[in-house]
């Protein structure tokens, strides 16, 4: 449970900011590379191309350059940013931590950062854990970044997976709601580490480390049992939706947007269908970025708030799931 107690202070999203790398990679070029077809990939997925950071582009120069629109549209100094959380799979480094890095870059240096793998949840988790610390009075702000590189733990040789994936970044600054300004009004987190192998990088880790001799295994790379995540997907993420909406006190028609991970345009459309929201307000643009992990759903938050999807006082409703498995859901007062 995670309603908001009532000494703790509300919480508004003062700005949000995205970055997608500029080289573009479509079906149509995939078909060249292994059997598969745009019409199969369009139909499964409703992807229709990704973006693919260039080499020497990290997960935090993406991270980098989300964090920096948020700040200037919250009109928040780097200078006076007291908390960096990044939440990714695909770090720098194993240590120290991708936010560290966006630190240093973006010149935040009374900020404490730390990052957080809960791998395409990790957004919303980020949020939640931001929320609290400013809600509790221990920080001011807080950045919270949603960054992947995943086409560099892609095994460009699976049909499967690596149609599925994309690199970006996305963010959304933090800060105590203001009177008349918009707050975060529930949400709500979810685990199930009984399902760990149904979506994982199984290699790479302290459990099984890249040696010559396994190098030729892809055992960096994600590893999916498509069909097994897609059915929890749809049910998880409805049922963390319709949690926060009640939570929140709202009913479906008084959702001005939804704002779902963007997996797979079948499970988007699945959960629409479920929660009785009108396929207008549910926000997509995994056709053009693929499924980008933590990046997703913040992309596409950032995405539909410059593109006028919602506006101030509009309640919106994001939900995700991934990797673990993870789920959460938000319900936000604009
Ligand atoms: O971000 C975390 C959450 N992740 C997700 O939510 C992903 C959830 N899962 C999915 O989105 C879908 O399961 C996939 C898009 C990954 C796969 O779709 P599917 O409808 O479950 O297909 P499938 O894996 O069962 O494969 C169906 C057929 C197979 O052929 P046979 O065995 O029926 O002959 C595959 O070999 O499609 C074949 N196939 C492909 N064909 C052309 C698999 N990948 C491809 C491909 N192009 N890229």
């Amino acid at each position: 449970m995670h309603t908001i107690g009532m000494s703790e202070i509300a919480v508004t999203i003062a700005g949000t900011g995205s970055y997608v790398p500029e080289n573009i990679l479509t079906n149509a070029e995939l078909e060249k590379r292994i059997e598969t077809t745009d019409e199969w990939i369009t139909s499964r997925t409703g992807i229709k191309e990704r973006r693919i950071a260039a080499e020497g582009e990290f997960t935090s120069h993406m991270a980098t350059h989300a964090a920096r629109r948020a700040l200037e549209q919250a009109g928040i100094a780097a200078a006076d940013v007291e908390l960096i959380i990044v939440a990714t799979i695909t770090p720098d480094t194993l240590t120290p931590a991708t936010a560290c890095y966006v630190q240093e870059n973006i010149g935040a240096r009374r900020a404490i950062a730390f990052d957080i793998s809960a791998a395409c949840s990790g957004f919303l988790y980020a949020m939640e854990i931001a929320r609290k610390m400013i809600g509790s009075g221990s920080v001011k702000n807080a950045l919270i970044i949603g960054a992947e590189k995943l086409s560099a733990f892609v095994n460009w040789n699976d049909r499967g997976t690596c149609i599925l994936f994309g690199d970006g970044a996305g963010a959304a600054v933090l800060r105590a709601s203001q009177p008349g300004e918009g707050r975060i009004l529930a949400s709500e987190l979810g685990t199930d580490g009984s399902l760990t192998h149904l979506l994982n990088i199984p290699g790479g880790g302290s459990a099984r480390p890249i040696t010559p001799e396994n190098a030729d295994e892809h055992l960096a790379t994600l590893a999916m049992l498509g069909k097994e995540v897609f059915k929890h997907a749809v049910n998880r993420m409805k049922e963390a939706a319709e949690t926060v909406i009640g939570r929140a006190g709202l009913k479906p028609s008084e959702i001005a947007c939804v704002i779902p991970h963007q997996a797979n345009l079948r499970i988007i459309d699945a959960i629409a269908d479920r929660l009785s929201v009108p396929n207008e307000k549910i926000f997509v643009n995994l056709h053009n970025y693929g499924n980008t992990s933590a990046a997703a759903v913040a992309i596409a938050l950032d995405e539909a708030h410059r593109s006028g999807a919602f506006h101030r006082g509009d309640n919106i409703v994001c939900v995700v799931f991934g990797a673990g498995l993870t789920w959460a859901a938000v319900a936000i007062q604009w």
